[in-house]
């Protein structure tokens, strides 16, 4: 029988041996199981162990808690019968084992008890049902009626059920197979794969709170690509998230196509990824051409054309955003900030890169700079070498470029050197448009290069502009 005493740490086995003595003591079965024995056996970090036993599992747990220590706080649901504790750093969790679908989010009261076997069989994959005994002789042993461990060692994500009834108590469970295949690199069974297709409407009487947290789950792995693919290719991306769904496809005119915007799309966000991009740089890959097809036209003698697609993008992301379930907060600006800019950097190139127009982009990218330029270099895709080489080498020259003109004007976090109080205060003013446009006057003079960005060159800049739009200059109180 294998045996998991030798992959447990000394804390955990701690706690696994009270929860059995506390069992032993009521007489009732018990056992850990999901995620946490799946992440044991795969050798990953997991701060979680969730229990089930054959009766009360609010009574385990307090009975657990106070065999470990004589002040630990039990919190538990009465109507849920769960109970869970923390004790050094690791959550306990405990429920009593069931018949009917077993979800850790579900709000649903119990409807009835159930054996380990019931309670197995109404969980979602193969791999998310094994069970530890932790009763007597057995401590220790795995339970493991679906050949959850073989599937573990193949890398198979398979349905204990029929995948229609699995998948039909919680359709959710058709993206948790997809991230979970991303997240751990492993195949979904035939059956199963082919199950979702069919069902994939049935991810709409889920809530979205929980459709972007498995979204986010596939966004966060190593290669989120591959989710994304099995997103589409069951027809649950066209349901979730149809603007990414519509980047697929290639249109045909006479000889000319253009690269398929999705596949492009999902290899900038592997490429971000490699780069070390986080949650939010992701999203900004995802989206970066996401206003591709709603601007996309056929120039006679030319070709395909995206123009605008940057800025109708970014127009597009607090929508995205909404209906996605994601935060309208500064990172939502972030994302769209990018989206804005993403041409920007190579665009520059194309054209004698000018002093000012570096200047411009150091003041829009600002904070987001490094990782803007970190998006423009994953967004550079192609398969042709000569043409990666060329994008490369001028986005180098950007970068170059971005040193030399901060070095010499310190634009980051740019504020200007002169406040609009101090205008007003100049020229005898009260708030009104006229400080507005000196303002704008100074900023466009320091970014075109006309002046330096210091107080002096701006003071007199200000006067001068002044005075030609009609003002008076007022004499000042020492
Ligand atoms: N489970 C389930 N169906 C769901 C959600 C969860 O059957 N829709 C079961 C699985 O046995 C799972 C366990 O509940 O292993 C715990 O769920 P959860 O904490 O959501 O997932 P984990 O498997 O622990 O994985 P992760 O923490 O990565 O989400």
């Amino acid at each position: 029988m294998f045996s998991i005493k030798d992959k447990v740490s000394t804390e955990e086995r701690y706690i696994l041996e009270n929860v059995a003595a506390a069992a032993a003591d009521m007489h009732v079965p018990a056992f850990a199981i999901g995620g946490y024995v799946r992440d044991l056996l795969l050798g990953r970090p997991c701060k979680d162990i969730d229990i089930v036993c054959e009766g009360s599992g609010i009574e385990l747990a307090k009975k657990t808690a106070g065999l470990l220590s004589a002040n630990i706080h039990v919190s538990y649901f009465k109507n849920f019968g769960t109970a869970m504790f923390h004790y050094n750093g690791i959550d306990v969790e405990f429920v009593g084992a069931r018949k009917e679908s077993y979800r850790r989010e579900s709000r649903k009261p119990i409807v009835e008890d159930g054996t380990i076997e019931d309670d197995q069989n109404r969980r979602d994959f193969t791999i998310n049902a094994l069970a530890i005994a932790l009763s007597g002789e057995d401590f220790g042993n795995i339970v493991d009626p679906f050949n959850g461990l073989a599937d573990l060692e193949n890398g198979i994500i398979r349905t204990p059920l029929t995948p229609t009834e699995t998948f039909d108590d919680d359709p959710l469970r058709m993206m948790r197979a997809i991230r979970f295949a991303t997240q751990l690199n492993f195949k979904i069974e035939h059956t199963t794969y082919k199950a979702i297709e069919p069902l994939k409407e049935r991810i709409k009487i889920v809530s979205q709170e929980r459709i972007i947290d498995e979204i986010n789950k596939i966004v966060m792995t190593e290669k989120p690509s591959l989710g994304f693919k099995h997103l589409f290719n069951t027809g649950l991306l066209q349901v979730i998230f149809p603007e990414m769904a519509r980047l697929q496809g290639v249109a045909q005119v006479e000889n000319y196509g253009h690269k398929d915007n999705f596949y492009h799309t999902l290899k900038v966000l592997d490429n971000v990824v490699d780069r070390g991009g986080d949650l939010w740089l992701r999203w900004a890959a995802i989206l970066h051409d996401i206003a591709k097809p709603n601007t996309q036209r056929f120039e006679e003698g030319h070709g395909w054309t995206f123009h605008g697609h940057d800025a109708v993008g970014a127009r597009m992301v607090p929508k995205i955003f909404t209906a996605l379930k994601l935060p309208l907060n500064e990172k939502m600006k972030f994302v769209q900030k990018l989206v804005a800019l993403h041409l920007r950097p190579i665009s520059l190139t194309k054209e004698n890169i000018t002093d000012s127009a570096i200047r411009r982009l150091i003041v829009e990218a600002d904070e987001d700079l490094e990782a803007l330029l970190l998006l423009c270099e994953a967004d550079i895709t192609s398969k042709n070498p000569e043409k990666v080489r060329k994008y490369t080498k001028n986005l180098q020259l950007v970068k170059q470029k971005i040193e030399e003109v901060e070095e010499r004007d310190r634009l980051r976090n740019w504020q200007p050197p002169i406040s609009g109080e101090l205008i007003m205060q100049t020229f005898g003013l009260t708030p009104c448009k006229e400080v507005g446009i000196i303002k704008n006057f100074i900023r466009e003079g320091i970014l075109d290069g006309d002046i330096r960005n210091e107080y002096h060159e701006a003071y007199e800049f200000m006067i001068q502009k002044g005075l030609e739009i009609g003002l008076t200059v007022v004499p000042q109180n020492a």
